[in-house]
């Protein structure tokens, strides 16, 4: 039987203000928390029994997936007390696995949406013989990424953190975060104290000679930590650039969950979803984005790119371009807002306060 671990338990706070009462693994793209498409993926590829772990808003995760039967699954919750960082959550959350010694376990970030192949990852660790196998994917600027140069025969040379100086790009080719450990491999993460893997376990591994073998794959790969990402992953789920079975309709340029309510002459494009509860009005156009349960947004407003919060209201005629607007947040008439804008949750924008457009 596989098992994977995913790594929920960050703050998200590159997702503020929509990460304040809910942790970024439960935030809905296209419809579902997030992590329901990784499970979904993980399911499909003959996984079985997954640990998540928790530590930011543990008590979220529960309520919403119980034991994971209704996703096929098992599904074991471990909790850190205080956050252990990315490598003490995997080795806290080992103590919940089946797997002997000489096993492979899958661990994946839980803000990755790819459209890796899981058992092609799994077969290359075994064929490689590996202490740990890495997913790299491409990337045009890696700079914000950690940097996985590798030989030919895919052996991992070295590990370089959000690299500041040119001549530390060296590749193009970056931790893409996921991962399979030989099981034993994970026995040596120190406990009761926050590790990095990225920047402690495998730089370590490394020094002391394991094998550590990088899988460059090309498929679709797509980090959620910022809300422009979030949304754009949002919306290649509704459209079908990436497929997942969690999500609850067939392709399109929109998905309307259950209870949405769009008037006639209301224009929904690029992957917009509309979730539960929300309302859209006539005359309104929305693209690309994702609104939220209970959400409004009123006649001739126009939004691209943005996330509303739950029961946030737009108000008329308002556009917005690349915002977040948090839960319960109103935007009143006439507003113009883009490039990043974040409004706090609960706050109110009056009629034709903010005209902030790009030039
Ligand atoms: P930012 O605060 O916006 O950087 O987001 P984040 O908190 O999610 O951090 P990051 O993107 O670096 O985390 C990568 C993955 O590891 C995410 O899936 C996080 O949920 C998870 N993670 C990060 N730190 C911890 C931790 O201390 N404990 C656990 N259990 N998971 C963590």
């Amino acid at each position: 039987m596989t098992e994977a671990v995913l790594l929920v338990g960050g703050k998200g706070t590159r997702l503020r203000p929509l990460t304040l009462n809910t942790p970024k693994p439960m935030v809905p793209a296209a419809g579902v928390p997030f992590i329901a498409h990784q499970l979904a993926r993980a399911r499909a590829a003959g996984v079985r029994h997954v640990v998540l772990a928790t530590s930011y808003l543990a008590e979220v995760f529960e309520p919403y997936f119980g034991d994971g039967s209704a996703h096929g699954l098992r599904l074991t919750y471990v909790t850190e007390k205080e956050p252990l960082g990315t490598g003490g959550a995997i080795r806290s959350a080992a103590d919940a696995l089946t797997t002997g010694p000489g096993g492979p376990v899958l661990v994946f970030n839980g803000d990755i949406l790819t459209g890796l192949d899981i058992r092609g990852l799994l077969r290359r660790h075994e064929r490689a013989q590996a202490d740990v196998t890495l997913h790299l994917t491409r990337v045009a600027d890696p700079r914000a990424f950690g940097l996985v140069p590798t030989d030919a025969d895919g052996r991992v040379l070295a590990f370089t953190e959000k690299p500041r100086r040119p001549e530390e790009i060296v590749t193009d080719q970056i931790n893409a975060g996921a991962y399979v450990f030989r099981r034993d491999v994970i026995d040596t993460i120190p406990t009761g104290r926050p590790v990095s893997v990225e920047r402690e376990t495998f730089p370590g591994l490394l020094s002391s000679g394991a094998l550590l073998h990088g899988v460059v794959d090309a498929s679709y790969w797509l980090d959620l930590g910022r809300p422009a990402s979030f949304v754009q992953a949002s919306a290649d789920l509704v459209r079908g650039v990436v497929r997942s079975p969690a999500v609850p309709g067939e392709p399109g340029e929109h998905l309307l969950l259950p209870g949405a309510r769009v008037e006639p002459g209301a224009v929904l494009t690029g992957g917009t979803v509309v979730g539960a509860g929300a309302y859209v009005a006539a005359g309104a156009e929305v693209d690309g984005s994702v609104v939220l349960d209970g959400a409004r947004i009123e006649a001739g407003a126009r939004i691209r790119a943005s996330m509303i919060g739950q029961g946030a209201r737009v108000g008329p005629r308002t556009a917005l371009d690349g915002v977040v607007i948090g839960d319960h947040a109103e935007v009143g008439a006439d507003n113009e807002l883009c490039d990043g804008a974040r409004i706090w949750c609960g706050t109110a924008i009056p009629d034709a306060a903010i005209r902030f457009s790009a030039a």
